[in-house]
C-alpha cells in the first residue's frame, strides 16, 4: 500500500541554482520562487547562508528571501552550515533551516572542510539556537549510498550519522543521493536505517538523477513509507563538490508519476512546467525534463 498523499519540497532555486556559473539575477530566483508557490509547493528551500567564496551564487541569499512573498502555509528553508550562517539567515524568518553532514569522510572534507565528528560539533549549537528561535531543523545526510571519493557507502555508515543527527535535536532526516548512483534496494536498505530513529513523516528522500535511477528510487521509498521528497524544477542543478554530478530529480517527473498513482500533492503540473520553462528561459537553455520538454511540446 503506497502512501495516499506525498509532500514535494523544491530545492529547486537552492539546489538547484547552486552550481550554476554564471550568475542567475536575483529577481529571476524571486520569480521561481513565485512561480512554485503559484504551482501549489508549499515547502521550498529558498537559498543557503554559505560561505560566498564557496558557493558564489548563493552569495544574494538575504536579497532572495526579502523579495519573496511569505503567504501563509509555504514553508521556506535555508541551508545555514554554522553559526555564522543561522545568524545570518535570522533576519530572512526561515521557517526551517537546513543542515548538512555527510557519511563519509571523504566527502565531509570537500564540502563542508571538516571532519564528520566536527561537523557535528558545529551543529549542534546550530540546532540549540534555531529551537530557541522556535525554527524547526532538517537535516541532510550527503552520499548515503554513494561517494565519488570512497565509492560504495554502507548502511551502518549512513545509520552512524543518522544517530548523530538524532542526539544533535536534529527534527528531521533527510537521507541523499548527492551523485545519484543509488538503485532501489540500495536506497531502501539507507532509509530503513533513518526510520529506525525517526518517524515516516520526519524521514525523505533526495536524489540526484545522474544514472536515471532517480525515479525509481522515490518509488522504492513510497514501497517503505516514505512521503516526503526533495526535487528541483526543471531537474536544475549539480553540487559544486561532486564533479560529473547531475541535478536533483526533476519535481515535474515525480509529479507525473504521483499523478498516475493517484497520490495527492495539490500540486499543479501545468503551472510547475511553467516555472520549470520560466527558469530555463531566465538560464538560456531548454528545460531538460522529460514530463517538461513533453508537456511543452504539445
Ligand atoms: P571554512 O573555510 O572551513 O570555514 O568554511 P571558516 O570558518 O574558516 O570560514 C572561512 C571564510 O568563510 C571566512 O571568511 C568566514 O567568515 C566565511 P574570511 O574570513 O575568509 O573572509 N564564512 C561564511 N560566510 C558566510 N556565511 C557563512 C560562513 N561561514 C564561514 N555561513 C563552510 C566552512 C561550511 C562555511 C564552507 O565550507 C562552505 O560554505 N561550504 C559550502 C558548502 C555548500 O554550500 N555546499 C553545497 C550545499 S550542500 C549540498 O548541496 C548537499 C545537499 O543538497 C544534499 C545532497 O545532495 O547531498 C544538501
Ligand atoms: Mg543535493
Amino acid at each position: 500500500l503506497l502512501p495516499q498523499r506525498v509532500t514535494l519540497v523544491d530545492v529547486g532555486p537552492r539546489d538547484g541554482l547552486q552550481n550554476e556559473s554564471q550568475p542567475v539575477d536575483t529577481s529571476h530566483k524571486v520569480a521561481l520562487v513565485h512561480q512554485l508557490q503559484a504551482a501549489g509547493l508549499r515547502e521550498i528551500e529558498v537559498t543557503s547562508f554559505v560561505s560566498p567564496k564557496w558557493v558564489p551564487q548563493m552569495a544574494d541569499n538575504a536579497a532572495v528571501m526579502a523579495g519573496i512573498a511569505r503567504p501563509a502555509g509555504v514553508r521556506h528553508s535555508v541551508l545555514t552550515p554554522n553559526l555564522k550562517g543561522l545568524e545570518a539567515a535570522l533576519p530572512s524568518r526561515p521557517d526551517e533551516i537546513v543542515v548538512f553532514a555527510a557519511a563519509t569522510e571523504a566527502f565531509s572534507q570537500r564540502n563542508i572542510n571538516c571532519s564528520i565528528e566536527e561537523s557535528f560539533e558545529r551543529f549542534r549549537p546550530v540546532v540549540a539556537e534555531a529551537h530557541r528561535h522556535g525554527i524547526k531543523v532538517r537535516g541532510a545526510i550527503s552520499c548515503a549510498v554513494g561517494c565519488p571519493y570512497q565509492g560504495d557507502v554502507s548502511a551502518d555508515e549512513v545509520e552512524r550519522v543518522v544517530r548523530l543527527m538524532k542526539e544533535a535535536g536534529v527534527d528531521h532526516c533527510g537521507v541523499a543521493d548527492t551523485i545519484g548512483v543509488g538503485t532501489p534496494r540500495k536506497v531502501q536498505a539507507a532509509m530503513e536505517r533513518a526510520l529506525k530513529h525517526y518517524p515516516v513523516a520526519e524521514v525523505s528522500g533526495h536524489f540526484h538523477d545522474t544514472y536515471g535511477q532517480a525515479l525509481a528510487n522515490v518509488y522504492a521509498c513510497l514501497e517503505v513509507g516514505i512521503h516526503t521528497f526533495d526535487a528541483s524544477v526543471g531537474g536544475l542543478g549539480g553540487c559544486p563538490y561532486a564533479k560529473g554530478a547531475t541535478g536533483n530529480v526533476a519535481t515535474e517527473d515525480v509529479l507525473y508519476m504521483l499523478n498516475g498513482l493517484g497520490i495527492e500533492t495539490g500540486i499543479d503540473i501545468e503551472r510547475l512546467v511553467d516555472a520549470a520553462a520560466g527558469i530555463s528561459r531566465a538560464l538560456g537553455r531548454p528545460v531538460s525534463s522529460r514530463v517538461g520538454k513533453a508537456l511543452l511540446a504539445r
